[in-house]
């Protein structure tokens, strides 16, 4: 990292009072008294703030289970407890599933891996789809939300499989699967772990394999700007929001890349292709 990013970086305590100076004036100049103005930007700035503090002392407090993968990305195992209930709040239900699974075009027979999984949801849909000859999987770093997975998909009876693993170390043999999701963890990865995991998918991928991959993109509606112009000064999501999730999945060597959707204005539906000769 650049002298000059790692100073930036150092001012990032400087975010949330800026970017909510920032929500105050544009409320007011749409309108909103001064008082109300506030009372909105703190609404959309304080869960941010809270997430970041909570994350902050959960690491130096051990609340990460000791089962914990090592990797330079960001495991999610705070949020394991209460992650089904928060998705559906923050527009990530099913609807947004169904949109996934239906990029995804999944066939019975197919095999299907879901990095990143988290409690499993989308591993879970999928299995379905890929039937009885096929067969799903989900991997993910975090001890607790594999546990999570694990117990939802015995209660349900589902087929799909989790397991303890990171996307830059794939457990897998090469040209093993038909299709990869990875649905909101992307941004979870330094910039070099993005590269070196989208690789180890089209490693696993067999050829002419699909990739479906959906994330923090360049926002479609201005008004995102407001609250996400921050993420253009973090690592983990600056190429993202700057709109270069394609050259990323290019660069770790699959054929071809295309955005296909999007959703809530922010977050991207890609779609990137191994080439068939492998
Ligand atoms: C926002 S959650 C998304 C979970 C799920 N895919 C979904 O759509 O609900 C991001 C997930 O990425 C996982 N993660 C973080 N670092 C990772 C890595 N190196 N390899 C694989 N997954 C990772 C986190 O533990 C977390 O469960």
């Amino acid at each position: 990292m650049s002298k000059a990013k790692e100073r930036l970086g150092k001012l990032i305590w400087l975010c949330p009072p800026l970017m909510t100076a920032l929500a105050v004036w544009i409320f007011t100049l749409l309108g909103f008294t001064v008082w109300t103005a506030v009372f909105m930007a703190l609404l959309l700035v304080c869960p941010a703030i809270i997430i970041y503090g909570l994350v902050k002392i959960f690491r130096h407090r051990g609340g990460f289970s000791p089962e914990t993968l090592h990797t330079r990305g960001m495991p999610l195992d705070i949020l394991a407890p209460v992650y089904d209930r928060y998705c559906p709040i923050v527009g990530l239900g099913h609807a947004f599933r169904q949109a996934t699974l239906r990029h995804a075009g999944l066939n019975p027979g197919e095999s299907v891996l879901d990095v990143g999984c988290g409690t499993g949801v989308l591993t879970r849909l999928a299995a379905p789809a890929v039937g009885p000859t096929g067969y799903a999987i989900g991997i993910d770093p975090a001890a607790k939300m594999i546990e999570v997975a694990k117990k939802n998909a015995l209660t349900e009876g589902s087929r799909a499989e989790f397991r303890l693993a990171v996307i830059e170390d794939l457990p897998f043999e090469d040209n093993r699967f038909d299709c990869v999701l990875s649905s909101a963890m992307l941004h979870h990865l330094p910039p070099e772990v993005k590269i070196k995991g989208l690789s180890e998918v089209r490693r696993v991928l067999k050829p002419g394999g699909r990739l479906v991959l959906v994330d923090v993109d360049r926002p479609t509606v201005p008004l995102w700007w407001i609250l996400l112009w921050p993420l253009l000064f973090w690592s983990f999501t600056e190429d993202q929001v700057k709109g270069r999730l394609g050259v990323l999945m290019l660069r770790a060597g699959f054929s071809s890349s295309e955005k296909v959707g999007s959703w809530g204005g922010f977050l991207g539906f890609w779609k990137a292709f191994k080439g068939k000769s492998g």
